[in-house]
């Protein structure tokens, strides 16, 4: 029992996309929590506390700003992970959980060496009472792995002091937020989600979260309802995106128009209108491994059909991507070598500078493979990440040229291809750019926001997803 419990000191355990921007609005409507950011990447921890604010190592819009308000104030970021969580009173796990490369389930199953590594560290210097909160995106019964690690520690603890030992509580709380609307999904989300069965430990993070949250938004489940329905709420929207690219490929053969196909059935309430944009498939750094380690529970509960229901989700990402490479090479008179194509676009969604899993990652590739040039422009994303994505140790990257405006990517360029609906993009002068490419000119526009009516006048052949073309 932990009546009346007041939270005063939090830890996050991750300084990455989640732990970095929810610690933030945390502090920022709680300042009388302290608020501890903690890692073990120091090149992030020390990016999070640069002066420049421009060098935060996540961009998301209005994260700067909180950042200025709330750092040093009650939010604090460091690699004192030890000293960090021995003060707190409610320690967040925000540690990334990728796709196991190795092992039994590699290649689907959550790797969950950090998620361990960090229990045991709570386990070994948590003091007094803690409430331990799982925020990473985890398989069904996990927090009985981190209970069970925890509470090793009162066997276990080093002077036998058995009046001492630390009370843990572990409540599942998954984040929903995405990136690029970090900020806005956090302080103004669908719904709070809050698992576990101990009634005080709840209510101790209910009462954070009430600071800024509607209690009707905050919904209580046991446990695993609360593990299980993060993974299902990513295989869902997953679900719509394949579902509407299935149908963009349809309309290109038919005449039927996609957007047309999009507003027509979202007005239907039952279906609703978000997530029905059509593009180059799902990127991201959870869709794929969320819905991957989805598969692997249901094959471990013996439900095949179900796992490979979920799996053609995937299969359908994979195809948009390797599809729209095939229309590129096909339009350009199936032979790409030595032309020069400006990508427009790296990052997996507009407004973030993460590209993991982005379509552009494999789309590039494949016209790399063909023998193409590529000059690529993305307006948050770095060089070093764009080489990393594209290229391993020693091999020659001479094919690909990072530009710092749209301008230099398209001069003398054979074709643009829109990979990320970044806002600039959707407001290029096409009068001043067109002209500068090398005849005959191609757009590819992935992502439908362009006008194509306008570039056509223009001279320019254009290809767009999902439209008679
Ligand atoms: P990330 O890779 O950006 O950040 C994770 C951080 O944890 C890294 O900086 C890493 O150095 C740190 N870390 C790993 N082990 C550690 C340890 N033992 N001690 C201290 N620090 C450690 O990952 P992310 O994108 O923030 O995702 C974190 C989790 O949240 C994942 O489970 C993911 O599925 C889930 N999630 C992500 C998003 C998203 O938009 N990125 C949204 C909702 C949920
Ligand atoms: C997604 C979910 O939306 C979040 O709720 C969840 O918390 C998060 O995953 C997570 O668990 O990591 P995120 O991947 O950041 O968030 O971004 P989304 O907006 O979902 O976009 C994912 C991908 O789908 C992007 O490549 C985007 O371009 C694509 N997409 C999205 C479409 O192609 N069409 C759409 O209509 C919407």
């Amino acid at each position: 029992m932990i009546e009346n419990f007041n939270i005063k000191n939090i830890c996050c355990i991750g300084a990455g996309y989640v732990g970095g921007p929810t610690m933030a609005v945390i502090a920022k409507h709680c300042d009388h929590i302290q608020v501890n950011v903690v890692d073990i990447n120091k090149e992030r921890i020390s990016l999070w506390n640069d002066k420049d604010l421009n060098k935060l190592p996540i961009y998301e819009p209005g994260l700067k700003e909180i950042i200025k308000e709330c750092r040093n104030r009650n939010l604090h970021f460091s690699t004192n992970v030890d000293d960090e969580i021995s003060k707190a009173d409610m320690i967040f796990i925000s540690v990334n959980t990728p796709t196991k490369e190795k092992g039994i389930g590699a290649g689907q199953a959550s790797d969950l060496k950090w998620v361990e590594a960090s229990a045991r560290r709570i386990s070994e210097n948590a003091k007094g009472t803690t409430i331990v909160v799982e925020k990473s995106t985890l398989p069904v019964k996990t927090a009985e792995t981190i209970k069970t690690i925890l509470e090793s520690s009162k066997k276990y603890s080093k002077n036998n002091l058995k009046k001492e030992i630390n009370n843990f509580y572990v409540l599942s709380s998954p984040e929903f937020l995405a990136e690029g609307s970090a900020i806005n999904d956090l302080e103004n989300p669908d719904r709070v989600l809050i698992g576990g069965d101990d009634n005080d430990a709840i209510i101790a993070l209910e009462k954070v979260y009430l600071n800024w949250v509607d209690k009707k938004k905050i919904l209580r489940t046991n446990l695993w309802s609360s593990e299980l329905s993060k993974l299902t709420a990513n295989a869902f929207l997953a679900q719509r995106i394949s579902s509407i690219n299935s149908i963009s490929s349809l309309c290109e053969e038919t005449g039927a128009d996609i957007e047309e196909v999009s507003k027509a059935i979202g007005m239907d309430k039952r279906i609703g209108s978000k997530f029905l944009n059509s593009g180059p498939g799902f990127g991201g750094s959870c869709f794929k491994k969320d819905i991957l380690n989805l598969v692997y529970l249901c094959n471990f509960y013996g439900l095949e059909e179900v796992g490979s229901y979920w799996e053609k989700v995937l299969e359908l990402n994979n195809w948009q991507q390797k599809r729209i490479s095939k229309i590129i090479i096909s339009k350009l008179f199936g032979n790409l070598f030595n032309k020069r194509l400006a990508i427009l676009g790296f990052a997996f969604k507009a407004d973030t500078n993460d590209t993991r899993e982005s379509p552009a990652i494999s789309i590039c590739k494949d016209l790399l493979l063909e023998g193409a040039f590529l000059s690529i422009y993305d307006p948050k994303v770095e060089i070093n990440q764009i080489q990393n994505d594209l290229f391993k140790n020693g091999d020659d990257n001479s094919r690909v040229c990072v530009a710092s405006t749209i301008q230099e990517s398209v001069e003398h360029a054979d074709a643009i291809i829109i990979l990320t609906e970044w806002e600039e993009f959707k407001k290029i002068n096409w009068d001043k750019l067109v002209p500068l490419m090398r005849k005959p000119a191609w757009l590819f526009d992935t992502r439908g926001i362009i006008n194509l009516q306008k570039l056509i006048s223009l001279g320019i052949n254009v290809w767009t997803v999902g439209k008679a073309n």
